[in-house]
């Protein structure tokens, strides 16, 4: 079996971020979300690997390069155009021949890996295979139904009146079946080759698809609070590690991560958290659920349920909360510069959000 992840895309959702960095690569407890991807489908039991990269491609090859590292062959598979999920595999057609697949979103996160789901299909070897979870709402997804016996009896892409409350989440199994499928569907209302409509017409000529519930923890990061809301249910299970230096001053609570060459001094630090490497963090209240990342610089600083990207630097300013900063971003009071309580300098750029006491 073979494994197609998807790391092209616009990342609307994900702005200002998706601006200067493929969304893929954000940090969850300072790992980009496309490793994380890369590490269960290896997991999973699969080392050929074809990466969809678009026009940031460039980044996501720095990162990654040829897969070694990760234990993986990797090939990069160039698609011009974001025009659906289906379209990157007729664009990958070549790489995937009639082999199987794993196809793997490159910006949802699966805690709990793929590799059951790959032993049945592997076993069962269905057209397809489709993994669901249970959500509240289901319009921002594909949706699937089934019959009384379990049996998926439609699957429909961001449905405005969801028939089922099962969510597809962004990992899929084929066959080459899947190949006839994709030359044989349309594009959508919104322009894109569907993978959701190749499932149904995959279903609607008599091929197997099956669905299964995803029993782990499941994110699709296209949205800030969610990034956020993933990263603290990763930090949680995050084993403790320190590699850097934590002075006799500092006190640690609960289970924290200190990279090498981190330096923590006179400084709280709560756990779960991680301090990348090369931070400096000093007279800061760091954490819970907060990730700094690597090379960053906090001095009087608070914050918690956050995170910051590398080379950050906040200065002097407590209480932040909820937030994420971007790469060598600086935050710093206006007490520093004497101009407290008279103005806020912001510099600020597009689709940014930013809240401030008045
Ligand atoms: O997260 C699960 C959902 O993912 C499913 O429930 C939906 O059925 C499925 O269509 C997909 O919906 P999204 O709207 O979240 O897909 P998004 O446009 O965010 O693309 C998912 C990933 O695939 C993302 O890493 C970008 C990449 N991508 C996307 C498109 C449209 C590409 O590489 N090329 C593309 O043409």
């Amino acid at each position: 079996m073979k494994a197609l992840v998807l790391a092209g895309g616009t990342g609307t959702r994900l702005r200002p971020f998706s601006y200067s960095m493929p969304k893929q690569l954000i940090p969850i407890a300072n790992r980009p979300v496309l490793l994380h991807c890369l590490d269960n489908v290896k997991d999973a039991g699969v080392t050929e690997v074809g990466v969809i990269v678009g026009d940031r491609g460039d980044e996501i090859r720095a990162l990654v390069g040829d897969g070694a590292d990760l234990g993986l062959r990797i090939t990069y598979i160039h698609q011009e155009c974001p025009l659906g999920l289906a379209h990157t595999v007729a664009v990958a057609a070549d790489f995937l021949g009639d082999d199987d697949f794993l196809m793997y979103l490159g910006d949802n996160m699966l805690l709990g890996g793929v590799r059951e789901q790959a032993e049945r299909f592997r076993s069962r070897r269905p057209a397809a295979q489709v993994v669901t979870v249970q959500v509240p709402d289901p319009r921002a997804f594909g949706v699937v139904e089934l019959d009384g016996y379990g049996r998926v009896t439609r699957l429909v892409e961001k449905p405005a009146q969801p028939r089922s409350d099962l969510a597809l989440i962004g990992v899929y199994f084929f066959t080459a079946a899947v190949h006839e499928a994709v030359a044989a569907i349309e594009p959508s209302a919104r322009g894109e080759l569907e993978i959701t409509d190749a499932l149904q017409w995959l279903l609607e000529q008599g091929h197997a698809v099956d669905a299964e519930r995803y029993r782990g923890y499941w994110k699709d990061t296209g949205r800030f609070e969610d990034v956020l809301e993933c990263n603290r249910e990763y930090l949680d299970g995050l084993p403790p590690r320190v590699q850097g230096t934590v002075d006799a001053d500092s006190t640690v609570q609960g289970p924290v991560v200190i990279e090498p060459g981190a330096q923590v001094v006179r400084s709280q630090l709560i756990g779960p958290l991680i301090v990348g490497a090369g931070s400096v963090v000093t007279d800061s209240r760091i954490g819970p659920h907060t990730s700094v990342g690597r090379d960053c610089l906090l001095a009087g600083a608070g914050m918690e349920y956050s995170i910051t990207l590398d080379g950050v630097s906040v200065r002097g300013v407590r209480g932040i909360h909820g937030s994420l900063i971007g790469r060598s971003a600086s935050v710093a009071s206006a007490e520093l510069d004497g101009t407290a309580g008279t103005r806020h300098r912001l510099v600020i750029g597009d689709h940014t959000s930013v809240e401030v006491a008045a």
